[in-house]
């Protein structure tokens, strides 16, 4: 037998059910009771009239507060014009009283829901955008399993930096050396491509980021894909088709949530592959061009991202980026000036949403990297071996999962899209 859920209410009419959920709001009209009760799927209104029920469940209505949790058994009936459903309530029974809820209707400041974090995952709009995660999440394994990708769970605890060295969170290890938390897999699954070909993972990373700007977290979840035999121009393709590919499926599964969060919906349907393309000294002269001051070897700040975006529709891809100011990893132009790399740029202010290139695959090109970035070679000593043994062309892209929630839901800043959110100034709850 089907469970009764309040988003499948329709299966039910006419038929008696049992709802397990919390009080999101209750009004009373004298012989009346209306009650809004939420059961994790959506929310239904439950009407409990003095007639129809004994006194010791209308007693029970009476002490009803905000949240408390109830088992209630009643009957199914639709709205006979809308597509409405409401419980008629026959019995009630109290898990819980609350106590006084401190979420209210009035407005709060963002430190107050923040510091309340465990209690405002509950409230409709963070119900939604954490049901818009679960569906980018299960989108993006979807697309990477129909594309022959395996999942390669990489470590988070690495005795290398993949990204600046900056931002690498430390740790000590045991008293006898240092270890950092991953800010990336991806060299990890530069080994595993030998084994498996396509390869991705997806978990959390970890930035010692001190920007507190709307998009920057201290921990964040990360997909890391990476594609043997496969160049600048195929890694480009897999991006933009990825990307396009969990847009349909939130347009598909969340219209509901998309309405609760009041997002703009025909700007999600116009994300068509393909996306635009132009290099970084295309960009730069274009931001000049707007208005921007950045110059030709400098990287693309937040506002800059916003603008070259703000005639356009679609993600674009900066590709070409001068090698100085890039990762150690990326392979380079014939010239050995440019790298073979991208940042893709949602529309609409949302800023980076994966960066992504074409690695290396030259041992002594890699080692002389290594070197002017002045890294360890004893610790990226597995790394370069790839290159020794079967070194193909290959290439991968990392996306930042709450970017791409919070383009997706509309959000203003990065620390909605995630349910506890890290950052400079924030551990807790
Ligand atoms: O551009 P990034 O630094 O690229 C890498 O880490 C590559 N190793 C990925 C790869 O090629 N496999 O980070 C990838 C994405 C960014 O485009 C951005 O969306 C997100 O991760 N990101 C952050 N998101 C939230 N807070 C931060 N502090 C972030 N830093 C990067
Ligand atoms: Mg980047």
């Amino acid at each position: 037998m089907k469970e009764f859920r309040t988003n499948i209410a329709n299966d039910f009419v006419d038929q008696e059910v049992t709802l397990k959920g919390w009080v999101a709001n209750f009004r009373s009209s004298g012989k009346i009771s209306f009650l809004q009760l939420r059961d994790g799927y959506g929310i239904i209104q439950a009407i409990v009239a003095q007639s129809e029920v004994n006194i010791d469940t209308w007693d029970k209505v009476s002490t009803l507060t905000m949240e408390s949790s109830v088992i209630v058994k009643g009957k199914i009936s639709k709205h006979p014009k809308k597509e409405e459903y409401e419980l008629q309530v026959s019995n009630l029974e109290i898990i819980q009283i609350a106590e006084e809820y401190p979420i209210g209707k009035k407005e709060h400041g963002p430190e107050f829901l923040l510091d309340n974090r465990h209690l405002w995952l509950r409230s409709s709009r963070q119900v939604a955008i954490q049901k818009v995660r679960n569906t980018i999440i299960n989108a993006i394994y979807e697309y990477l399993n129909n594309c022959g990708f395996i999942k390669i769970d990489s470590p988070i605890l690495t005795p290398n930096a993949c990204e600046g060295t900056t931002e690498l969170f430390e740790m000590d290890y045991f008293g006898e050396r240092k270890a950092y938390l991953s800010q990336s897999g991806q060299l990890y699954l530069e080994a595993a491509i030998a084994a498996h070909s396509r390869v991705f993972d997806f978990g959390p990373v970890f930035r010692a980021e001190k920007s507190k700007t709307r998009r920057h977290l201290t921990e964040f979840w990360m997909m890391d894909a990476e594609m043997a035999w496969a160049d600048h121009e195929d890694n480009l393709k897999a991006q933009e088709e990825l990307i396009s590919h969990v847009v349909q499926k939130v347009l598909e599964l969340n219209m509901i949530e998309l309405q609760i969060l009041e997002r703009d919906i025909e700007s999600l349907q116009k994300i068509k592959v393909p996306f635009i393309r132009m290099t970084h000294a295309e960009a730069v002269a274009k931001l000049n061009k707007l208005g921007s001051d950045i110059k030709a070897n400098e990287d693309l700040g937040g506002d800059d991202e916003t603008l070259l975006t703000s005639d356009l529709g679609v993600p674009v891809f900066v590709t070409h980026w001068p090698a100085e100011i890039k990762a150690f990893y990326m392979k380079r132009s014939d010239d050995g000036k440019l790298a073979l790399c991208d940042d893709m740029i949602a529309p609409e202010g949302y800023g980076e949403i994966i960066g992504g290139s074409q690695r290396e695959d030259d041992y002594e090109t890699l080692l002389q990297r290594i070197n002017e970035h002045k890294l360890p070679v004893k610790e990226f000593q597995w790394y370069l071996d790839i290159r020794k043994y079967g070194s193909v062309p290959h290439s991968g892209f990392g996306i930042g999962l709450e970017r791409l929630v919070g383009w997706m839901c509309g959000t203003k800043h990065v620390r909605e899209t995630i349910p506890f959110p890290r950052m400079i100034n924030r551990l807790e709850p």
